[in-house]
């Protein structure tokens, strides 16, 4: 039986990229029937919705998408898709391995760097509640419940201790925003004690970036509220060899969206140049998630050998290859 499985390939540089991944998907032999959910700024402002009923209705009806980037206006305009998308399915975890790459040339490349980041993907200053009090002057609300803070760190601790994970580092700021990020904190430590055998440590934000950057090779796995988590992982993705080989989930109860750590690039949309690294390793996880442990190591293993290769490489990389050269290589390496 083929997995229904919704394809949202989004826009910018998103079709380029899921089309990459569709195929890599096909030669893994894992039967997919993809409902494919046409999705981009201009469908959004014509629909005056930022999320479009046939996008939620697909995933709700699927249980679990494969996504690429949608572009949000900045400073005006529609809301983002992907927090409205987060929120109405209640997709509470964000989940982004960063792992240094085979072979690949970055200035962290004799460091062995392999973290996963957990962030709380609902709420915090992404609550969307902003308002002007007087003319100049704005508000925005950092939403943070007891709820919320202790599924993000219960996730994280299950996540560990499943996949022999050894250190939990919290990050916070809780030394200025006392309240808000002094109860996120109070929730991590307090599912800690039911966790003795994983370390637990805390950084303050700012001191957590320094230290991203300095000894990345210390960090194990790493649980933020929203807002750092959204910073720190770009901050990571670059420590690895940037937004084009990163990875993401989100996940909740009943459904799962795997998408990467990437935006839109309008930059490069439509030279055929774009990296699907991040599309691909995050279709790895989705092929995890629905149990195909086999045909997602085979394609882990085929990444990690066409990056040993370096023949093949997408500029962002260094090399000279396209979507589809890079593409067809990690096929040739899968079978
Ligand atoms: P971006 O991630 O689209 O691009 C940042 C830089 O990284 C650009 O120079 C781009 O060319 C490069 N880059 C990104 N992905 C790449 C890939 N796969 N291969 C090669 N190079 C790649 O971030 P930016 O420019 O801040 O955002 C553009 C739009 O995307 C915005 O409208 C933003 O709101 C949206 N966005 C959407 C996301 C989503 O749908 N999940 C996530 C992040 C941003």
């Amino acid at each position: 039986m083929a997995y229904k499985i919704t394809l949202i390939p989004g826009d910018g540089i998103g079709p380029e990229v899921a089309d990459a991944t569709v195929r890599v998907l096909e030669a893994t032999g894992v039967a997919i029937d993809w409902e494919k959910t046409e999705l981009s700024a201009s469908i959004i402002e014509k629909s005056g919705t930022s999320l479009p009923p046939h996008v939620l209705e697909s995933i709700e009806r699927t249980g679990v998408a494969l996504k690429g980037p949608v572009t949000t206006p900045i400073a005006g305009g529609f809301k983002s898709v992907n927090v409205a998308i987060r929120k109405q399915l209640d997709l509470f975890a964000n989940v982004r391995p960063v792992f240094t790459l085979p072979g690949l040339k970055t200035r962290f490349q004799d460091v062995n760097i392999d973290m996963v980041i957990f962030r709380e993907n609902t709420e915090d200053l992404y609550s969307g509640l902003e308002h002007e009090v007087v003319k100049d002057v704005v508000e925005s609300l950092k939403i943070i419940t007891r709820y919320a803070s202790i599924r993000i760190a219960r996730y994280a601790f299950e996540y560990a201790k499943k996949n022999g994970r050894r250190k939990i580092t919290a990050v916070h700021k809780a030394n200025i925003m006392k309240l808000s990020d002094g109860l996120f904190i109070r929730c991590c430590r307090e599912i800690a004690t039911e966790y003795p055998e994983i370390a637990y440590n805390e950084l303050i934000v700012d001191n957590a970036s320094m230290q991203l950057v300095m000894r990345p090779e210390t960090f194990d796995v790493l649980l933020l509220p929203n807002l750092y988590g959204d910073i720190v992982s770009d901050l990571a993705a670059g420590l690895v060899g940037g937004l084009g080989v990163v990875p993401g989930a989100n996940m909740g109860e009943n459904h799962a969206v795997f998408e990467a750590v990437h935006g839109s690039a309008p930059d490069i949309a439509g030279h055929g140049i774009a990296n699907p690294t991040a599309l691909m390793s995050s279709s790895i996880l989705m092929l995890r998630h629905l149990g195909e442990g086999l045909a997602a190591d085979r394609l882990q293993k085929a990444l990690a050998l066409t990056f040993r290769e370096g023949t093949h490489l997408t500029r962002d990389l260094g090399g000279s290859c396209g979507t589809k050269e890079f593409t067809d290589a990690v096929i040739k390496n899968l079978v």
